[in-house]
């Protein structure tokens, strides 16, 4: 964790520096933390494929490029959860915080307030929810609860995100047991140990593997905003979600931090899409790094785009501001990529604006 003094030394830099890009922030971030805490955020399970996979399926696709169209009025904005957004993209829940930053979660959620966008508080955050509450009054916020708890600990979550005013309560369901990171193990790294908390961490890891689909109606009984369910990754999974009232299905594969060698959350997200039909709602996440690939995103299937680890560089390099300006690139980028398809509203967005890569040999059949 950075001291107070580092912190203002690099404030005092980055009034002359703001950040460029999202590769940039990566990369000052990269060289303000310790590089375990580093490999804790950027790794993912065993041999990282499912996280590698991530990343590779957006360079499958190509956008097609339309012109001469008037892309004077470009409509980014997006309505989610009762709120207008710039752009449909939102913060994911991200744990452990304050290794990045000493106002962790706090400034997540300040930074995305003043992006205008929802941020999610997990229940991994090392801050208590009363105390982002507090520093973030009008924030909006979704609460995402994992099942590491007994029923009475769960329901006082509950109790704690409704007192918190939250927006939805999301249930994590693709973590029920520990994932084993190769980094973490190497580095001998314990993340629990580093960076402060006022918030308790979940009381007993071993009932996380406890969840069922049937918990979806206790929330639902608990609480009356919608209830989102997290992790899905077949449609099968994404059936029963329908079946069992999640109102919002959050199509993941947890960055590629839960099960190695899952398939690429964008790989499954039409297959989702086709199973679920057009109204339900889809929010997706996984290796959204710049703003044509929340296009492809939502040309495939997402109603609502999430990023994780990208809010977080912009927390080391530059706290709330840093965080803001994350999704600001992201709108500056998204409006780009859509005005060069030639695009001017979300309802244009549709699979036909993506290309696959032909093989040589169709190409060559062409002219034959
Ligand atoms: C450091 C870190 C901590 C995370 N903690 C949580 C968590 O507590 N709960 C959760 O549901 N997902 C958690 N995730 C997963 C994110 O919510 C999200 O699914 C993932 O980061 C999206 O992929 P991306 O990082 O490529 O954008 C975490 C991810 C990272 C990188």
């Amino acid at each position: 964790m950075k001291t107070h003094d580092q912190n203002s030394r690099e404030k005092t830099i980055n009034i002359a520096t703001p950040i460029a890009t999202l590769r940039e922030a990566q990369e000052r971030a990269r060289s303000l933390v310790p590089p375990q805490a580093w490999d804790w955020l950027e790794g993912g399970t065993e041999r990282e494929w499912t996280l590698a996979a991530n990343s590779a399926a957006y360079g499958r696709y190509y956008l097609k490029q339309r012109i001469l169209r008037d892309v004077t009025n470009v409509k980014t904005g997006a309505r989610f959860l009762g709120k207008q957004l710039p752009m449909p993209l939102i913060g994911a829940p991200l744990g452990g915080m304050t290794q990045y930053h000493q106002d962790g979660e706090i400034a997540l959620v300040q930074g995305g307030h003043a992006a205008s966008t929802i941020m999610s508080i997990s229940a991994m955050s090392r801050l208590r929810i009363e105390e982002i509450r507090d520093a973030a009054p009008k924030a909006a916020m979704i609460y995402q609860v994992y099942f590491q708890g007994p029923d009475s600990w769960l329901e006082d979550e509950v109790a704690r995100a409704k007192a918190a005013n939250v927006k939805a309560l999301c249930l994590c369901g693709d973590a029920p047991v520990r994932t084993i990171r190769y980094r973490d193990r190497e580095n001998r790294y314990d993340a629990r140990k580093f960076g402060h908390r006022t918030n308790a961490p979940p009381p007993n890891h071993a009932l996380g593997a406890r969840a069922t689909w049937d918990y979806v109606a206790w929330f639902k009984q608990k609480i009356d905003v919608p209830v989102i369910v997290k992790g899905i990754v077949c449609a099968e999974d994404a059936a029963l979600a329908m079946e069992h009232g999640a109102d919002i299905l959050w199509v993941s594969n947890h960055g590629g931090r839960a099960l190695d060698s899952g398939i690429a959350s964008l790989d499954v997200l039409p297959e989702i899409r086709a199973a679920v039909g057009k109204k339900a709602t889809i929010v997706f996440d996984g290796g959204i790094r710049t703003g044509s690939d929340v296009l492809k995103a939502l040309a495939l299937g997402a109603d609502i785009v999430a990023i994780g680890r990208p809010v977080v560089y912009g927390l080391a390099v530059d706290g709330v501001v840093g965080v803001e300006r994350i999704f600001e690139l992201f709108a500056e980028e998204f409006h780009s990529a859509m005005a060069m398809c030639g695009i001017s509203s979300l309802d244009e967005i549709r699979p036909d604006i993506l290309r696959v890569r032909p093989g040589a040999e169709t190409l060559l059949n062409l002219l034959r």
